[in-house]
């Protein structure tokens, strides 16, 4: 048990799960889904800022961010006024059969920010996964060509046509099948994990040459491709950060077949990586983004932000009963000030700060394999050994269980990657303080 009297940092006072906490986790496995993945029994009571408390009043320090969605912190000020706010006005009315003015001041908002430039159009759901369906449609609606490409390892949602091009883990699709018909997936620029076994200086963007080279030419007619898919940095399947040429590459291949590219930014997105998008890091001019957690700070909201143009269905086409909720766009409205006041800022240079000491790991720590990062979205790989690359989940899911005795909240990514996504709120100190203990808690897991 850690102890500390500093608010800004994680007080542990009870052997965890608590006494309330478990009491909470039995109540749940009872009744709840199985299919949750929890890795560990930590029960929110409240939050402020980066820092969660428990329900035995353990404080912990969050670098996860509830996946990364609570972008200004737990409970910013001032969106929690707008909440309020908005709630004494109106709570729902539908933006699908009426009009309100904060859903179009949002549009506005989206349209000027995402890159590319041009007019953009937005329509707003619920969610990452309705974000990425309502692209997956748009894009066969508007190009009328019915296959999609995306990519191993990809996360792009649970609904079924969301699914269709998720190619993270199989546990997600088993049982699930017939997925929606035309999705097709390509290596990766997992440069870690070349697939094509390149390496910096020998790469020739394989993994996107396969389009030209194998696929278009063999099984996959270009002119019946209506989108490729791609997280610019790929998320749930292991904080991969790809390398300038494979997007450049991408873009111009699109460009070539008149196929539309689709930036899912639903978890890269809304400053996590130092940028509004992490798409502007690459010179990235996405046809349609999809948007969603970090928008709002917590409420449930998602984005499809397309160049005009393109979204020009039909009254009826799409809709959404609760769909950019009012609140909801009050707390993203609100969110969008903060990160473009401050928080993009903090992203950049914390993130920056945890990384140049991070990067040094693979030659302190014999069993991390590699590091990488954008902003506040980092991750690092367990490896059994460096020479062979051997990947160490179980080493991964002790480091994840020690850091939760800790006091930090962190989770896995992919097979064998740690995730970091704290609030872009982090501060100096908290940031040190989770590298410090993540180091510790390296070395221990590593002596077994
Ligand atoms: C890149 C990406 N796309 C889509 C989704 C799906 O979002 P949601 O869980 O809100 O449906 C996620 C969720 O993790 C994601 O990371």
């Amino acid at each position: 048990m850690s102890s500390t009297t500093r608010t800004d940092l994680p007080q542990i006072l009870t052997a965890l799960p608590g006494p309330r906490a478990r009491a909470i986790v039995e109540r749940d496995h009872a009744v709840m889904s199985p299919s949750y993945t929890r890795s560990y029994p930590f029960v929110i009571e409240r939050g402020e800022g980066a820092i969660v408390t428990d329900v035995d009043g353990n404080r912990f320090l969050d670098m996860n961010a509830g996946i990364a969605v609570v972008a200004t912190g737990h409970c910013h000020p001032r969106v929690v006024e707008a909440i309020r706010r908005q709630a004494e006005k109106f709570l729902h009315m539908s933006g699908t059969d009426f009009y309100y003015e904060n859903m179009v001041a949002l549009g506005e908002k989206l349209a000027a920010l995402v890159p590319g430039g041009g007019p953009r159009r937005v329509f707003l759901g619920n969610s990452g996964a309705e974000a990425v369906e309502c692209a997956l449609k748009l894009a066969r609606y508007a190009a009328r060509r019915d296959k999609s490409i995306a990519f191993l390892g990809a996360f792009h949602g649970r609904t079924m046509g969301a699914l269709s091009l998720t190619a993270s883990k199989s546990a997600q699709r088993e049982g699930f099948a017939p997925l929606f018909p035309g999705s097709c997936h390509i290596p990766y620029a997992y440069c870690y994990r070349c697939a094509y076994n390149r390496t910096p200086d020998t790469c020739n963007v394989e993994c996107v040459k396969v389009l030209e080279q194998e696929l278009f030419r063999t099984i996959l007619p270009p002119s019946e491709v209506a989108a490729v898919f791609v997280e610019p940095v790929q998320g749930e399947g292991g904080y991969v950060v790809p390398p300038q040429k494979f997007f450049d590459e991408l873009q111009a291949v699109c460009r070539r077949h008149g196929i539309l590219l689709v930036a899912d930014e639903v978890q890269s997105g809304m400053g996590r990586t130092g940028r509004m998008f992490a798409s502007e890091h690459f010179g990235l001019e996405p046809d349609i983004i999809a948007i969603a957690k970090g928008i709002a700070s917590g409420l449930p909201l998602g984005a499809t932000v397309a160049r005009a143009e393109l979204m020009t269905w039909k009254p009826g086409a799409h809709a959404s009963t609760f769909g950019g909720n009012p609140v909801a766009v009050e707390a993203a409205l609100a969110t969008i000030e903060l990160l473009e006041q401050e928080l993009i800022d903090n992203a950049a240079r914390t993130g920056a700060r945890m990384l140049e000491r991070m990067r040094e790991w693979p030659s302190r720590f014999r069993h991390v394999g590699d590091v990488r990062g954008l902003g506040l979205m980092i991750g690092f790989e367990l490896v059994k050994d460096q020479a062979t690359k051997e990947r160490a989940p179980e080493l991964r899911d002790r480091i994840v269980d020690l850091a939760f005795e800790k006091g930090i909240l962190i989770l896995g990514a992919g097979p064998n990657s740690i995730r970091l996504a704290p609030p872009l709120v982090l501060t100096a100190d908290q940031a040190d303080f989770a590298v410090e203990t993540l180091e510790a808690c390296i070395e221990e897991a590593s002596r077994g």
